[in-house]
C-alpha cells in the first residue's frame, strides 16, 4: 500500500471529530430522538451515518440518536453500512421508497437517496425522477400523517442540487438563493434538475399547507469519504487514474469552473439545515472559493499525488465516449453561501488543497467501489 493506515485512520477520525464538534448545538436537539436517512449507502449518507454513530459512541444511553438507515442497495450493500447495522448502531431498512414502510414514529427525516451521478442518471432516468418527487410525496404524506396521530415531525431535509441553478446567467456567480435558473426541461440533464425543481416546489407547498418544518439544501459539488471512485463524477475520476499510475483523462477542454466542498463540510451543513433552518426556505451547501477549473483541478490533484507517493503521471485530453457527456453541463458553477453563514452559522473549514489530498488518501484504502 503506498499510504499508510495510520493517515487513512487519522482522515476518518478527525474528519468525524470536526462534524461532531462543529454540531454539538445540533445533535444536542437530536439527542433522544429517532431520525431517518434515507439513501444512507450513498456518498453523503457515508458521513451523515457515521457522523451521528460517532455523536452516540460518546453520548449518555439517553442522548443517543436512533438511526434508521434506508436504502434500495441499487448501487450495492456497502460494507461498512453492514457492520454497523451488525452492530446494533443503525437499524438497516432495505428498501425502495416506491414501496410502503412500515416505519416506528419519526422525529427527524433527512431525504438523501437519489441518484445523483449524472453517469448513472441517464441510464436511469426515470428511477432518477421517482426517487425525487415520488420518494419525497411518500415521505411527505408520512409526515403530514404523523401529525395528525399526534407525533409530529420536528424536521425535515430534502436534497435538492446545486443544479437547479442550471447553466446560470454569468451576471447570478457567485450564485445566491434568490436566483431562479436557467435550465432545459427536455435535455439530458433535466430528469435530475427538473424533479429537484418540483421537489422543491412539493416542499414548499407542504410547509405552507400542512405547517411542517421541511427545509431543502442546495449541495455544490460536494466530494470527499464515501464518494465511490467508479461514481463518474470528476475528482472520483482523477483520484481513480493517479492511484491506478495512469494518467488522468480529462473530458473536457478543462475550463468550466467548480467550487467543490468536502464533505465533512458539507455534512455539517446539512444537519444545521435540518435542525436550525427555516421551514419551506433553501440553503446553498457548498464553498465560495476557490473557483477552479478542470485543468487546475488535474493539475493539483497530479501534484498532491505526486507529493503524497511519488505519481509520475501527466494529465491528457481525450473525448468521452457518451455522446451526450458535455450537453447541458454548466461552464461555472459557484455558490453565494451568505444565507447558510449568517442564518445556520455554516463556515466550511477545509480548503481544497488539504481536502484532495484527504480524499486521496481515503481512496487509496477504498479501491474497491464494492467493497466500501
Ligand atoms: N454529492 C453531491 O455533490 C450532490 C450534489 C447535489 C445534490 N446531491 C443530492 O444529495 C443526495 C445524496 O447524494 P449522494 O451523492 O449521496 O448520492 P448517491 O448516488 O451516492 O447515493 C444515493 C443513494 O440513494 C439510494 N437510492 C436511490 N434511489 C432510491 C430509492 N428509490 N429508494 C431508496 N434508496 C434509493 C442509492 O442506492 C444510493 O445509495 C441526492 O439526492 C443527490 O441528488 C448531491
Amino acid at each position: 500500500m503506498k499510504i499508510p493506515r495510520e493517515a487513512y485512520e487519522e482522515v476518518l477520525s478527525t474528519d468525524l471529530d470536526h462534524i461532531v464538534t462543529e454540531l454539538s448545538d445540533e445533535f444536542g436537539q437530536l439527542a433522544g430522538k429517532t431520525l431517518l436517512i434515507t439513501g444512507a449507502a450513498g456518498f453523503l449518507g457515508y458521513y451523515l451515518v457515521l457522523a451521528a454513530v460517532h455523536y452516540n459512541r460518546k453520548a449518555d444511553a439517553g442522548d443517543q440518536i436512533r438511526i434508521l438507515t434506508l436504502d434500495s442497495f441499487f448501487r450495492g450493500k456497502p460494507r461498512w453500512l453492514s457492520e454497523l447495522a451488525d452492530a446494533n448502531e443503525v437499524e438497516l431498512i432495505v428498501s425502495d421508497l416506491s414501496k410502503p414502510v412500515d416505519f416506528p414514529k419519526l422525529d427527524y427525516i433527512i431525504h438523501a437517496a437519489g441518484i445523483a451521478s449524472p453517469m448513472i442518471y441517464r441510464k436511469y432516468p426515470i428511477e432518477c425522477i421517482d426517487a425525487n418527487i415520488d420518494g419525497l410525496r411518500y415521505l411527505l404524506d408520512l409526515s403530514v400523517q404523523q401529525g395528525k396521530d399526534g407525533h409530529p415531525i420536528s424536521g425535515f431535509l430534502f436534497y435538492s442540487s446545486s443544479e437547479i441553478y442550471g447553466d446560470p446567467d454569468p451576471a447570478e456567480i457567485p450564485t445566491a438563493e434568490t436566483y431562479r435558473g436557467n435550465v432545459s426541461c427536455t435535455g439530458p440533464r433535466a430528469c435530475y434538475d427538473e424533479s429537484k425543481r418540483f421537489g422543491e416546489t412539493l416542499c414548499v407547498t407542504f410547509t405552507k399547507v400542512h405547517d411542517l418544518p421541511i427545509k431543502v439544501a442546495r449541495p455544490f459539488n460536494n466530494y470527499g469519504p464515501g464518494l465511490k471512485l467508479n461514481d463518474g463524477r470528476v475528482l472520483p475520476d482523477f483520484c481513480r487514474c493517479v492511484l491506478q499510475d495512469e494518467d488522468i483523462v480529462m473530458y473536457s477542454d478543462g475550463t468550466p469552473t467548480r467550487t467543490f466542498c468536502y464533505s465533512a463540510d458539507s455534512v455539517v451543513g446539512y444537519y444545521k439545515v435540518l435542525v436550525v433552518g427555516r421551514p419551506g426556505e433553501a440553503y446553498n451547501i457548498g464553498t465560495e472559493t476557490p473557483e477552479i477549473s478542470m485543468r487546475d483541478l488535474a493539475d493539483m490533484t497530479v501534484a498532491t499525488a505526486k507529493d503524497l507517493f511519488g505519481y509520475e503521471g501527466k494529465v491528457v485530453r481525450q473525448a468521452n465516449e457518451e455522446d451526450e457527456y458535455l450537453v447541458d453541463n454548466p461552464n461555472r458553477r459557484c455558490p453565494n453561501i451568505t444565507k447558510a453563514k449568517t442564518e445556520l452559522g455554516y463556515h466550511p473549514a477545509y480548503d481544497l488543497e488539504s481536502g484532495v489530498r484527504r480524499t486521496i488518501i481515503w481512496y487509496a484504502h477504498n479501491m474497491d467501489p464494492a467493497g466500501i
